[in-house]
């Protein structure tokens, strides 16, 4: 009741028009004694959805949190549908090559009745296929939630470094799972070209236009929606330096490096650095070509500080984590990296509860290789 309150408080207070928090406060705390928890109207889901972008430290993107398209999708009540609604979600955040921030609210826990559990990190993300020698062939961050799939009866995609994982959806932490492939109207994708280097489209590399976290909770007013998928676009950054670049997950500095002639026995050449800064050229260059929604981290990062600024003047505190908001490259020369930030907890937010999954599935990493 504490937290609804401090909850409808903040909502109340940023929604002038929407009545008297006296009576919506009685109603609330009824609603708590007779069933133990409450049930927020759309427009608290929605205003609370928004709220939590706009806390989220580690988000350089917040400028447009406004925006965020919410889907109310709280009375879906099987794991089919969530899976129908998360693939709907994939085609709603897309319209044309233009990517919509949207977010899918799913059914919250209750007691007696937990709400939907998606086990997958991102809606779309591509299998790890451990190979006899050790090597991975796709991305390493999902060799065990690969596995997993496939133990659950998943036959495994053709074998390629960007098969796209099913999506595994239970009602609540204990029950059995249901895996459901994800079809590939639904998966934008963009196949990766160089502007000037031919030989970089021979390499066969693509990415996914859309980045849909699935794996964190929306926490509004006391209230978990564990399943409350959500996207934004990409900024180039994410793919070019950590996706496809990172020693753990695609590895592809040294082969790009090669491919540019450099010499990769001595640091102080400085392949890693060039051969990074083509990867990421790669990336923006492709993305554009083909139409689709992306940022690049010199932008977002002037746009952030125009954020911080408008929040300053609403007379909140903007909380910024400067070790995620600081791109992975060339970070001194955004603006973003030149001073520090208030690092504060707010509420509504999006939460880790850790565990969950592989508590369900006895303790095995799904997300690590
Ligand atoms: N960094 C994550 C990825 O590469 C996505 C995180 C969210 N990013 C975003 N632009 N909304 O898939």
């Amino acid at each position: 009741m504490a937290t609804a309150r401090e909850y409808l408080e903040l909502f109340y207070a940023e929604n002038p028009g929407a009545g008297s928090m006296r009576s919506r406060l009685r109603e609330v705390r009824a609603e708590i004694e007779r069933t133990g928890t409450y049930t927020h109207t759309l427009d608290e889901l929605t205003f609370g959805a928004r709220a939590a972008w706009r806390n989220s430290g580690r988000c350089i993107g917040r400028l447009y949190w406004h925006s965020l398209r919410v889907r109310d999708r709280r009375r879906v009540s099987t794991a089919e549908g969530v899976a129908v609604e998360c693939v709907n979600h994939l085609r709603a955040a897309v319209s044309g090559r233009r990517i919509r921030p949207t977010i899918t609210v799913f059914a919250p826990d209750r007691p007696g009745a937990p709400g939907p559990r998606i086990w997958n990190e991102q809606l779309i993300r591509y299998a790890g296929y451990q190979m006899d020698d050790g090597s991975v062939v796709g991305d390493p961050r999902y060799a065990g939630f690969t596995t997993m799939a496939r133990e659950l009866g998943w036959r495994g995609g053709p074998g390629t470094p960007f098969d796209v994982l099913p999506l595994v959806i239970s009602m609540g932490d204990g029950a059995p799972p249901l895996l459901c492939g994800v079809p590939g109207d639904a998966v934008l994708e963009v196949p990766l070209s160089h502007p000037r280097y031919p030989w970089f489209e021979r390499l066969g590399l693509r990415w996914h236009a859309v980045p849909a976290i699935s794996s964190m909770c929306l926490e509004i007013g006391g209230i978990c929606y564990r399943a409350a998928p959500f996207n934004g676009w990409y900024m180039g950054t994410e793919i070019g330096a950590r996706n496809l670049a990172d020693p753990d997950r695609y590895n592809l500095m040294p082969v790009i490096a090669a491919h540019l002639g450099l010499d990769t026995r001595d640091d102080r050449s400085l392949w890693r650095d060039r051969a990074l800064v083509e990867l990421n050229l790669a990336v923006l260059h492709s993305f554009d070509r083909a139409g689709v929604t992306v940022t690049d981290h010199h932008t977002e990062s002037r746009r952030f500080l125009v954020h911080l600024e408008r929040e300053e003047r609403a007379g909140r505190v903007c909380p910024a984590d400067w070790s995620w908001i600081v791109p992975p490259i060339s970070a001194s020369a955004t603006p973003v990296f030149h001073r520090y930030y208030d690092d504060v907890e707010l509420s509504p937010n999006f939460a880790y509860h850790p565990g969950s999954v592989e508590r369900a599935l006895g303790r095995r990493s799904v997300t690590g290789g």
